[in-house]
């Protein structure tokens, strides 16, 4: 039995999932994950920094997406595609003509903005005041590339990283050898005007996606769906999303992109609007994308399929991710507050985030700032660093420390104290349960490997 080096009261509350966004918002800014934009000018609406937490945390999530589905996979390869690419992409893909929302504004008082598709009233829910007719709003940002502003140079921010892989179907197959079914893996920033961006970085302008782009025999497009759908609800679960907040929805017609036969969203149960919304989706996109390329290039993008033994246009399956959702929903997920010492109102906030997602995997304090425990617990620091992102807080008292690193996810505490001058080893506490064991130093980085390589 290790004796703790401080003494931590039980949790007295229920397990209590977070209630108010804005709490989150409130963490985010003060801990250093998401700031908002340009703040000192008074910020720009929906639009956020990530600071050094939050880089940790998307690079994460990224991380683990690319673990699961490039890495240990052998038919998946990354890629990486231009931003601002050809127009004739855009035109080709139907985003020029189809990527388009119905824009409703309120005419009365408050001049608000809604997407014609979400109102369910005739008046404006803000104010009551009229509103105008519909028109229809193409949610592409629009540049020019060069020096003059004329219709020839128009460009556009792509509004979804899986044009990169369609246009680069061909390459990828050639230069790795690839045979159907293989797919093409992009994380990557993309840019949407959207109506009602909101829910802090829930709907913003610019966010990141982690989108496969997977090119099977056609026929064989149905079974590869729910293998994909199946895989895709696995990681969220693997990363600890609880599975009472995740859902498949099973998209009707009349709300599917104008390229899919077939879309299941996983949703997610938010704290703010509708609760189950979309998390991810995956969609069968038939043939749709490389038949549009084909006809606009003149470039043929079929592959001879051994399966079959011809030349076919494969379909696609697509699990299309957000990566700033996803890190949204893991927050959310793994935020509490429990309650400690209910008489002096003692509140204990902690991410349970799963390791692999925590941006340090351990915090290392000196119970004081004497040499010669500073001098040891900066040696285990710079040990363990050279493999994992960890800590060392030689600031505040390790009561303190303990709940700054709760309340950023950090799942181990490693304490020096004046017992490891004589026994050379350190206490180890555990976010979730707060229990504390003791490792001799010389064992530390096979313990974490043990924990933290996943
Ligand atoms: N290539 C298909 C595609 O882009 P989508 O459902 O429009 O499909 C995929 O987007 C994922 O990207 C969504 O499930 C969501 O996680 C994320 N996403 C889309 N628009 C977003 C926005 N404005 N802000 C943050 N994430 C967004």
């Amino acid at each position: 039995m290790t004796l703790p080096v401080v003494q931590e009261a039980a949790v007295t509350s229920e397990p209590r999932r977070l209630d108010d966004l804005q709490k989150l918002v409130a963490l985010c800014k003060r801990r250093g994950f998401v700031f908002p934009s340009a703040e000192i000018y008074g910020g720009f609406s929906n639009t956020f920094d990530y600071g050094p937490l939050g880089v940790l945390l998307k690079n994460n999530v990224r991380d683990a997406w690319v673990r699961a589905n490039v890495q240990r996979r052998d038919d998946v390869d990354l890629i990486d595609a231009a931003i601002i690419t050809a127009p004739q992409v855009w035109r080709a893909s139907g985003h020029v003509d189809h990527f388009v929302d119905s824009l409703v504004q309120c005419l009365g008082e408050c001049k608000r903005r809604y997407r014609g598709d979400e109102l369910s009233t005739p008046r404006c829910p803000e104010c009551g005041g009229e509103l105008s007719e519909p028109r229809p709003f193409n949610g592409m940002f629009r540049t020019h590339v060069g020096p003059t502003e004329e219709e020839s140079s128009l460009a556009y921010l792509r509004p979804e990283t899986a044009q990169g892989q369609f246009v680069n179907f061909k390459n990828v197959a050639a230069a790795l050898r690839r045979k159907l079914p293989f797919g093409i893996a992009q994380v990557g920033k993309s840019f949407r005007n959207e109506i009602t961006p909101g829910n802090f970085i829930f709907r913003t302008r610019e966010f990141e996606q982690m989108e496969i782009e997977f090119f099977v025999t056609p026929g064989t497009d149905d079974e590869w769906f729910e293998r994909w759908l199946e895989a895709r609800e696995r990681w969220f679960l693997d990363l600890g999303l609880r599975r009472e907040h995740l859902r498949r929805y099973e998209v009707p017609d009349d709300e599917r992109a104008h390229y899919s036969k077939r879309t299941v969203d996983l949703q997610y149960r938010y704290p703010f609007g509708k609760e189950w919304e979309e998390l991810e989706g995956i969609a069968n996109r038939g043939d749709y994308d490389l038949a549009q390329h084909e006809a606009a290039s003149g470039e043929s993008l079929s592959l001879f399929d051994e399966a079959t033994r011809q030349h076919v246009r494969p379909f696609v399956v697509e699990p299309a991710a957000g990566l700033t959702r996803a890190a949204l929903v893991f927050l959310i997920d793994a935020y509490e507050e429990q309650l400690l010492d209910p008489v002096k109102r003692d509140v204990r906030t902690v991410l349970h985030l799963h390791p692999a997602l925590a941006p340090y995997k351990a915090a290392i304090f000196p119970l004081s700032k004497k040499p010669e425990l500073l001098a040891v617990s900066r040696q285990i620091y710079e040990g363990l660093r050279r493999r994992w992102m960890v800590t060392h807080d030689v600031a505040s008292g390790i009561g303190k420390a303990y709940r700054r690193q709760d309340e950023i996810g950090t799942p181990f505490c490693i304490t020096v104290d004046f017992d490891t001058l004589e026994d050379q080893a350190v206490t180890i506490r555990d976010r979730d349960s707060m229990e504390q064991v003791r490792i001799p130093i010389g064992e530390l980085e096979a313990w974490f490997a043990d924990r933290l390589d996943f």
